[in-house]
């Protein structure tokens, strides 16, 4: 694959991208029940819904409130009614686990001089979490946040964002990572260098937006920047 020319930073996605969203349901799948799966991906995929709508809509809430409504929304439809679950559900989501290449490929790309951060939906308090709980916090420069922002991604306006904390004035100089299709393509739309990792077999959508690499996973990223 062809190297990225230029690239100042990289900048990672951290749901799906750096963290294992799926991860709570599958720890909880005896309580849950076979249809855990199922659910997880409503969930996820609600999450996503309901964070746009919020954006077109202009009625902002934070990610938590988000995730917690799109869970709600998930066990509902599948008929999950156990007390206590959804608490369970939403504390282990603070403690996610970090997918298994995330810290070498991090630690290659410190290594080459570039700047990291994360550019996410989720809250100061999840990312501190999540970040914290994986021991990721030396890994990064930033840990960015939309809420400083107050609309979601693939919105302009929270690309932008990251260029400023980065004080960076070139959109091609930013390596954008993520493994959400959508996300990469919204960056590759704006003007960042998008890098899609495949973890889930997905096709490009049918959106704008084409990102400069698709790799299988994030041992890959060190030889491209
Ligand atoms: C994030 C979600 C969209 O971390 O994956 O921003």
């Amino acid at each position: 694959m062809e190297r990225l020319q230029g690239i100042r930073a990289c900048v990672f996605d951290a749901y799906g991208t750096l963290f294992d969203v799926h991860a709570p349901m599958r720890k909880l799948s005896v309580e849950i029940g076979e249809k855990a799966d199922e659910i997880s991906k409503l969930w996820r995929q609600k999450q996503l819904e309901y964070s746009w709508l919020r954006s077109l809509t202009g009625v902002h809430a934070d990610f938590w409130h988000v995730t917690g409504d799109a869970l709600d929304y998930a066990l509902a439809q599948y008929g999950v009614e156990e007390p206590g679950l959804k608490d369970e559900i939403m504390s282990l989501y603070l403690k996610l686990e970090a997918y298994p290449d995330v810290v070498a490929a991090l630690e290659a790309v410190k290594s080459k001089g570039k700047l990291t951060a994360i550019l996410s939906n989720g809250s100061p308090a999840m990312l501190d979490s999540a970040v914290r709980h994986a021991g990721l916090e030396k890994l990064f420069n930033m840990v960015l946040s939309v809420e400083d922002v107050g609309i979601y991604k693939p919105s302009r306006r929270v690309y932008r964002h990251a260029m400023q904390k980065l004080q960076i004035h070139d959109a091609p100089s930013v390596c954008f990572v993520s493994a959400n299709t959508w996300d990469a393509q919204g960056a590759a739309q704006f003007g960042f260098q998008s890098v899609r990792v495949d973890r889930f077999g997905l096709k490009d959508d049918r959106i704008p937006g084409k990102p400069a690499a698709l790799i299988k996973d994030l041992s890959e990223l060190p030889g491209l920047v």
